[in-house]
């Protein structure tokens, strides 16, 4: 149980989870150092766990998932050159016009199944290198989970599918895995199958796995040194950052398989929403995000001011498009509670 819950039903994101009482216990005893001079233990540990873990070559601790993606995109590209990702894609959407503001990169968007799109879409839109017309593409971005298409995952034959195209076209592959381990959790598969396919992938442990602040860039030795002078170029060295990274540690540690017990739960109200009057569509839920469509006779205004009032914070994803996640510090009773507020909406 965590110490340091409220009574308040959060379920905007799970980014807002506090650090459990075990959580900051290890936080700390961390050994700590000046990692801009490489000499923070804790995070030099962190960061080999997690290289080992998807069997890459090395890492980088960074303060966010925009900022490990950000710094992927610098390192893949100069100015002047294409991104390819999905039109839902968190890089594109939801980084501040970073791959341009950053790298001077423009976006080729793709449509496709709430954020996953084909291999051979993607080899459809890379551009003639030929032609100087065309800026030349350079890299693929995916996402896995899918936020904006309510946490789905992708299926790993095409991201196989993907890479080859990649790799016959020269296009480095970046994975913004900010979620990448409720994927991992939902279809059983293993961190390294992930680890082989892309050349940088970026995961969060401020997400589902519920650490304060931290995000981890992979890729290979060349990738990662490169990246670690962006980062320090954006203002991202830290210096006794092991405090934080001990946090990470014990996520990786201790978060990862609990993950399914969230899952269980945006099951759950996924079932609960498809019976509600107020309800058109609910996502189909994979992961621990739960997107609802309201029918067009329930603002959402209405509905989100009905959940406010009985202690229950959560956000638009759009028209009519509720997100709620579930995550550590969403426990059962709260979920019940979550439930009970639900099933009272009347419109
Ligand atoms: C899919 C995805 N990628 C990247 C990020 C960015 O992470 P951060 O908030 O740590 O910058 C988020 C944040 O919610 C996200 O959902």
């Amino acid at each position: 149980m965590n110490h340091q819950l409220s009574s308040v039903i959060d379920v905007r994101s799970d980014t807002v989870t506090k650090p459990t009482k075990e959580m900051l216990e290890a936080m700390m005893l961390a050994k700590v150092g000046d990692d801009v001079f490489g000499e923070d233990e804790t995070v030099n540990a962190l960061q080999e766990k997690a290289a080992h873990l998807f069997g890459m070559e090395a890492a980088l601790f960074c303060c966010s998932g925009t900022q490990t993606n950000q710094i992927a995109i610098k390192v893949h590209t100069q100015p002047g050159d294409e991104v390819i990702c999905s039109e839902l894609a968190h890089i594109y959407l939801y980084e501040g016009g970073g791959i341009a503001f950053n790298s001077g990169a423009s976006v080729r968007l793709l449509p496709g199944d709430r954020g996953r799109f084909t291999a051979q879409k993607v080899i459809e839109n890379i551009n003639k290198k030929t032609d100087v017309h065309f800026a030349l593409t350079r890299m693929v971005g995916v996402e896995n989970t899918v936020n904006k298409g309510g946490g789905c995952c992708w299926d790993l034959n095409e991201l196989k599918k993907i890479k080859a195209a990649c790799t016959d076209n020269g296009l480095a592959f970046h994975l913004d895995g900010a979620r990448l381990f409720n994927a991992l959790i939902a279809k059983g598969e293993q961190p390294a199958q992930y680890g082989n396919l892309f050349d940088t992938i970026s995961i969060c442990l401020s997400k589902g796995l519920g650490a304060p602040v931290g995000s981890l860039l992979l890729g290979t030795r060349s990738h990662i040194e490169k990246a670690r002078r962006i980062r320090k170029v954006f203002g991202g060295g830290m210096r006794q950052a092991g405090f934080l990274a001990a946090a990470g540690i014990y996520a990786l540690n201790y978060h990862v398989q609990r993950l399914s017990e969230d899952h269980d739960k945006a099951k759950s109200l996924e079932q609960l929403l498809l019976s509600q009057n107020y309800v058109e569509t609910v996502m189909p839920v994979e992961t621990n995000v739960v997107i609802v469509k309201l029918r067009d006779a329930f603002p959402m205004e209405v509905f989100l001011t009905h959940l406010q009032n009985k202690g229950v914070k959560d956000v638009s994803m759009g028209k009519q498009l509720i997100r709620f996640v579930m995550h550590l510090d969403i426990d059962s009773e709260l979920f019940e509670r979550l439930c009970t507020v639900l099933s009272a909406f009347k419109g």
